[in-house]
């Protein structure tokens, strides 16, 4: 990922669903090889090694939800990079909202993430979002600009820009069946770039579906998309890299 800025990316985020035997359905159910996009599906932990067998051949990568900012040692429960790397991911979803607001990471924390994913070969996929309240209250833009002051200061630091991308995940999008407006998903995503001095491949996330994904796309600026839902179904996520390799 990160080379070419017109090939869009569909990166599939199950979150804590699904089983052995909806992995096997829905993988089995993708046909990822004849799409002119790069797919990417981010399975709980657990699936992945299932999940790299099922993928065997396919263009599909896989990628992890979460990673540990640790390098390895005593952190019961936690998954290092290095582990996910063995396990074939390619990259990492790092500040997903819901990591923010269940448990309780800051940016700090998900700065320590970003350099341990790029430490260990991962390409980290850097999550960002307002609340309702903060839109409503005219603060959408500060809330981003805040979440990525570290970032900017990786940037300026030497990371480069095709190293990671961020993903703009309104949170009142996510899960709820609305998605931003065309206007407020190009302003923010021209917003991010300016907030980082760099052109940053961003993707839009929240309720993206089969039936919107092509009309998000279109939007000027949005290189793709983190899909949530949709990505359980293979019919549907099917449809949603079909839309992005048009
Ligand atoms: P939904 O597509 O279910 O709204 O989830 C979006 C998301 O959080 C992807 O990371």
């Amino acid at each position: 990922m990160g080379a070419d800025m017109l090939r869009k990316h569909v990166i599939g985020n199950w979150k804590m669903n699904g089983s052995a035997t909806m992995l096997a359905e829905v993988l089995g159910g993708l046909r990822v090889p004849s799409y002119d996009c790069d797919v990417t599906i981010c399975v709980p932990y657990p699936y992945l090694a299932q999940a790299s067998t099922l993928l065997e051949g396919s263009a599909c990568q896989l990628g992890g939800q979460n990673v540990c900012r640790y390098d390895d040692g005593a952190f019961t429960g936690e998954v290092s990079a290095k582990m996910l790397r063995e396990f074939g991911c390619a990259l990492v979803i790092i500040g997903h909202s819901e990591r923010r607001l269940h448990f309780a990471e800051d940016d700090a924390c998900v700065a320590e993430k970003f350099d341990r994913a790029l430490a260990d070969g991962l390409y980290p996929v850097v999550c960002v979002g307002e609340t309702l309240a903060e839109r409503d209250a005219g603060g959408a833009e500060e809330k981003i600009s805040k979440q990525l002051a570290w970032l900017r200061g990786r940037i300026v630091a030497g990371c480069r820009v095709e190293q990671f991308c961020v993903a703009y995940e309104p949170v009142w999008a996510i899960g709820t069946g609305r998605t931003a407006s065309a206007e407020q998903v190009e302003a923010m995503h021209r917003w991010i770039r300016d907030c980082l001095g760099v052109p940053v491949l961003v993707l839009y996330g929240g309720s993206v579906k089969a039936s919107n994904a092509a009309e998000l796309m279109a939007i000027p600026g949005v290189d793709g998309v983190l899909v949530g839902g949709a990505s359980l179904d293979a019919e549907a996520f099917t449809g949603i890299c079909r839309a992005a390799s048009n």
